[in-house]
């Protein structure tokens, strides 16, 4: 069901390269959160009305009764963001997203997360490792100051399990995240592909995919401005219904053999 909650921030502070890191603490959020759900923000306080509308952020993990969100800091809201203080209050509307990573169909894994869209499968990693599910996650960037969840990767003991890509070389492997993307898919029977980060990046997972006749999913991140399916902002194409769906409702993981990316 989702709720608007007043929760405490507990942690807001500068990671690396345009990335911040959010913590906040409540128990139902953190009891009820699964891998692909979303949080939507409200930067502001409640005697402020600019910017008006919430942000939405992939909860990237939960640790104990703190949830933990990844933000780069573009514009208006996740500036607003920045100025958060430790045990002020913030507005969220949780739990948000319909359709989630459709773990119990496949064997293996490949989790595909470009940029801060690394955070929107993070969750996931944690749940696979628990439910013994094997995996391998792959996190391009174009330099080494954009892995701003390497030392989540570090902490979490995920340094194995994940390859790194930096385009220009400074730190893992030199080029695209989509370098070796078909020799791991064709590696394991029964492999699902789940991507999250930049559209083009994105849309070149997919062509892969569907090259290799692969299942794949992304889970997208369309600007949104209500998060709950009322204002119609965040629609994509369902090409198999021949209709539009909204990324906030019926998403935000869409398979993308059924829509338009
Ligand atoms: C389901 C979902 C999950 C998301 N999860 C995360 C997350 O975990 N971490 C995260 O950092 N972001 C995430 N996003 C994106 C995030 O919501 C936006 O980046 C945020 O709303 C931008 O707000 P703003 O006020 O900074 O920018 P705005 O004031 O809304 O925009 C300012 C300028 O920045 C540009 N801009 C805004 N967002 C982006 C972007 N994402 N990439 C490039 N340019 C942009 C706009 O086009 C505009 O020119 C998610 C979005 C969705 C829908
Ligand atoms: S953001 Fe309003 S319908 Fe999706």
């Amino acid at each position: 069901m989702i709720k608007d909650y007043k929760v405490k921030i507990t942690e807001n502070r500068f990671v690396s390269g345009i990335t911040w890191l959010l913590k906040f603490k409540n128990e139902e959020i953190a009891k009820n959160a699964k891998p692909a759900h979303f949080v939507m923000v409200r930067p502001t306080n409640e005697y402020q009305y600019d910017p008006m509308m919430r942000r939405a952020f992939a909860i990237a993990d939960v640790v104990d009764d703190e949830i933990w969100i990844y933000y780069d800091v573009y514009g208006k809201g996740t500036k607003a963001l920045t100025e958060k203080k430790v045990g002020d209050d913030v507005d969220i509307l949780a739990l948000l997203g319909k359709n989630l990573f459709p773990t119990d169909k496949y064997d293996y894994f490949l989790l595909v997360g470009g940029g801060i869209g690394f955070a929107g499968l993070s969750f996931l990693m944690k749940k696979l490792r628990e439910e013994g599910k094997p995996f391998k996650a792959l996190y391009g960037v174009r330099r080494k100051e954009q892995l701003s969840m390497l030392d989540w990767i570090k902490e979490n003991d995920f340094e194995k399990d994940t390859i790194i890509y930096t385009e220009d070389g400074s730190y893992g492997e030199k080029g695209l995240i989509t370098k070796d993307l078909k020799e791991l898919a064709l590696k394991n029977k029964n492999t699902v592909i789940f991507t999250c980060g930049p559209h083009g990046m994105m849309k070149a997972v997919d062509k892969i995919a569907k090259e290799l006749n692969i299942p794949c999913y992304a889970s997208l991140e369309s600007k949104m401005a209500c998060g709950f399916g009322i204002c119609i902002g965040c629609v994509i194409k369902d090409t198999e219904k021949d209709t539009y769906v909204r990324v906030c409702y019926e998403g935000p993981v869409f398979d993308t053999y059924k829509i338009e990316l």
